[in-house]
């Protein structure tokens, strides 16, 4: 991604340590981040320096690759367990952190006894498993290019884009390409309360792109679809079940039904990192309850009443019926056809 003229990944290995972009800091301040220890990258997943599916999916990985780095030869498998779930514990809802998790200490723990090079393994596979990721994305982007017409108006929620993946973005990869390929679109940005991952972070990639936008309150989706304004949906997924349910960030079901209401066409952009094909139904997917202070604190200033309990879950579930097409690297399927179609 093109960030004031210079090209970035949101979240890379350099020198032996985990860099990546603190999103909690943007659109007021650019600041790298950086790692050298497993604990402090999962304190980073957890507080949502970095965010987005894919990006955990990513520094989960390269979270393991610190964690061999650190591990003592005498206690080189439970430093990696220890490691392992922790990062895991970080946010129950996506299931690229699993993914990413499991993927670099399935493969570092092949190559024990010879923990030098059970070492350098994480690290390649940490970051084989993030360009992997990348490159799903930008093939996603040349996917989804094709159910974008031309002046499209098009409606997305919270980021799903190249700050929330390694490189790209899934939903913002199609928006994105889309521009680049000359359409002329414009898009609807959902600030996506209480965090603001769309007021804050996609409008800013946005901005950065030239792409024409505008933010809108959350709950501003119903008038503009009222107003026949908006041609399609494009969001991204925290996780793809076998039967073509999804969970993504809470507001994304409201969005689908109010498309079905209104005949616009629904579509999730997902990687492969994105799929959980051991999960056969939205219902069975964890839901992350996030801290009653997101919605009575505004920083310091108390914004709710005091005395009363907060519900704050921070994913929904959209259903398949509600979805048109789920755009993946190797084409756009059936919700229903999409777990299977991406294995083939
Ligand atoms: O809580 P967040 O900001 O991590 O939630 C992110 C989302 O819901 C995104 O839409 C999803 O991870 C897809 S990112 C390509």
């Amino acid at each position: 991604m093109i960030i004031n003229n210079a090209e970035y990944r949101s979240v890379w290995w350099e020198h032996g340590r985990l860099r990546l972009i603190d999103q909690n800091k943007l659109p007021f301040e650019f600041a790298i981040a950086e790692f050298t220890d497993c604990r402090t990258v999962s304190d980073a997943i957890r507080d949502m320096t970095v965010r987005g599916a894919p990006a955990i999916g990513a520094a989960g990985a390269f979270g393991m690759a610190l964690a061999a780095q650190n591990a003592p030869d005498d206690k080189f498998r439970s430093h990696l367990r220890n490691a392992h779930d922790n990062l895991i514990s970080a946010r129950p809802t996506a299931v690229d952190l699993v993914n990413g998790v499991n993927h670099v200490y399935e493969q570092t723990l092949k190559f024990i006894p010879d923990l030098q090079h059970a070492r350098k393994v994480a690290i390649l596979v940490a970051q084989e498993f993030a360009n992997r990721s990348a490159e799903d994305c930008r093939q996603i982007g040349l996917a989804g290019n094709e159910i974008v017409p031309d002046k499209a108006r098009i409606l997305t929620h919270c980021n799903a884009g190249a700050l929330a993946t390694v490189d790209w973005g899934t939903a913002l990869g199609v928006i994105r390409t889309a521009h680049r390929k000359g359409k002329e679109i414009f898009v609807y940005v959902s600030e996506t309360r209480p965090r603001f991952q769309g007021a804050r972070l996609t409008a800013f990639e946005l901005e950065q792109e030239g792409i024409p936008h505008a933010i809108i309150p959350d709950d501003a989706a119903g008038y503009y679809f009222w107003k026949k304004e908006i041609d399609l949906v494009i969001t991204g997924a925290d996780r793809v079940c076998l039967n073509g349910d999804i969970a993504n960030k809470i507001g994304t079901y409201e969005k689908a039904v109010l498309a079905r209401e209104h005949k616009i066409p629904f579509y999730v952009a997902a990687p492969l990192s994105t799929f959980d094909f051991t999960c056969h139904r939205g219902a069975d997917i964890p839901i992350e309850f996030r801290s009653e202070d997101e919605l009575k604190r505004w920083g310091d200033v108390p914004i709710a009443n005091p005395g009363s309990p907060v519900l704050n879950p921070s994913f929904d579930i959209t259903p398949a019926a509600c979805i048109t097409g789920i755009i993946t690297r190797k084409g756009v399927f059936h919700p229903r056809e999409a777990a299977q179609k991406i294995q083939d």
